[in-house]
């Protein structure tokens, strides 16, 4: 499965990845306005006719987000298959997704919040680990996927870092039901990303990622050359008191996940910027050729 990705995520995105057999998936955040999710919505749906695989909107179900009631809203109107929740969500809208049939998913980071998940009745847990693009979790996906299989018998997710075929038979053994992968798309050609963003995911790799948590409060992963490109020191972001930062010195109005690039570990995998086809069908040679390197043993 695709992860959705502030900017970065498109409707040609999200019809290439499920035309190539992977979930797509979209935040609703990254149209403009509600008006504008309405024909992205009406986009994907015309572009994925006839294909067997879903899609999945993002929504941020948090009080902050004043555009929640109508996008909701237009998911039930628009039946998208898949919802992934983030932050605060709550039964209402769990309940509001099931009225039409849809699937919901939720993302955590820690046993704790796979619970709270559980309680409101989401069909799927996304376990972020560390080593995930934008807000990222710190525990292993060793303890993380142990501790949340031991008790959650449904639709387990494994996030974090997965960047090839080997990660995706990895997380399989670790009781995974599906792989979601961000960072990668962040250097196909239908990304919303800047020239200098896509080149930059194929030049970095894990060396090359910081955590921050200065933007939002929250750990979020980021590009070392994008930090050190726009005049910040990166050991200001992270900040004990998870105080924030003012980055608009200079007048400039620069801003992260916009100009200050996030991306996770796994960036090493990424060789060349490609169409998410050409990227997804290296992935599914290197899991064939980790499987028969696993049977040959
Ligand atoms: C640039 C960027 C933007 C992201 N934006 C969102 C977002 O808007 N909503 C969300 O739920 N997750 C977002 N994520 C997190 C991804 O959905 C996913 O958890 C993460 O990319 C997985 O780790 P990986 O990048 O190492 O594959 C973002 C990740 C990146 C790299």
């Amino acid at each position: 499965m695709a992860a959705p990705m502030f900017i970065a995520s498109t409707p040609d995105l999200v019809i290439a990845q499920c035309r190539s057999g992977i979930i797509g998936s979209i935040p609703a955040l990254n149209a403009r306005t509600s008006a504008e999710l309405d024909n992205d919505l009406t986009r994907i749906e015309q572009g994925l006719e006839g294909c067997q695989i879903p899609y999945a909107v993002n929504l941020v179900a948090h009080k902050s987000n004043d555009r929640l009631d109508a996008d909701l809203e237009l998911t039930i109107k628009h039946r998208v298959p898949i919802v992934v929740l983030a932050l605060a969500a709550s039964a209402k809208i769990v309940d509001a997704i099931h009225g039409y049939g849809g699937i919901v998913l939720n993302d955590v980071i820690n046993d704790r919040q796979a619970r709270k998940c559980a309680d409101i009745g989401v069909d799927g847990i996304i376990a972020v680990a560390t080593g995930a693009g934008g807000h990222t979790g710190n525990v292993s996906p060793f303890a993380l996927m142990a501790e949340i299989r031991e008790w959650w018998h449904g639709l387990l997710i494994l996030s974090g870092c997965i960047a090839t075929g080997s990660a995706i038979l990895a997380a399989e053994a670790l009781g995974a039901d599906l792989a979601y992968v961000g960072s990668p798309f962040l250097a196909s050609t239908e990304a919303n990303t800047q020239p200098a963003f896509k080149q930059m995911i194929v030049d970095c790799a894990a060396k090359d990622v910081v955590i921050a948590n200065c933007f939002t409060g929250a750990n979020a992963s980021f590009l070392l050359p994008s930090v050190t490109a726009n005049g910040l020191d990166p050991a200001s972001l992270w900040r004990p008191d998870r105080g924030a930062v003012d980055i608009s010195g200079g007048g400039s109005d620069r801003k992260a996940w916009r100009d200050i690039w996030s991306a996770g570990q796994g960036i090493g995998a990424v060789k060349r910027v490609e169409p998410a086809a050409d990227f997804i069908a290296w992935l599914a040679d290197d899991y064939a050729r980790a499987r028969r390197a696993i049977a040959a043993v």
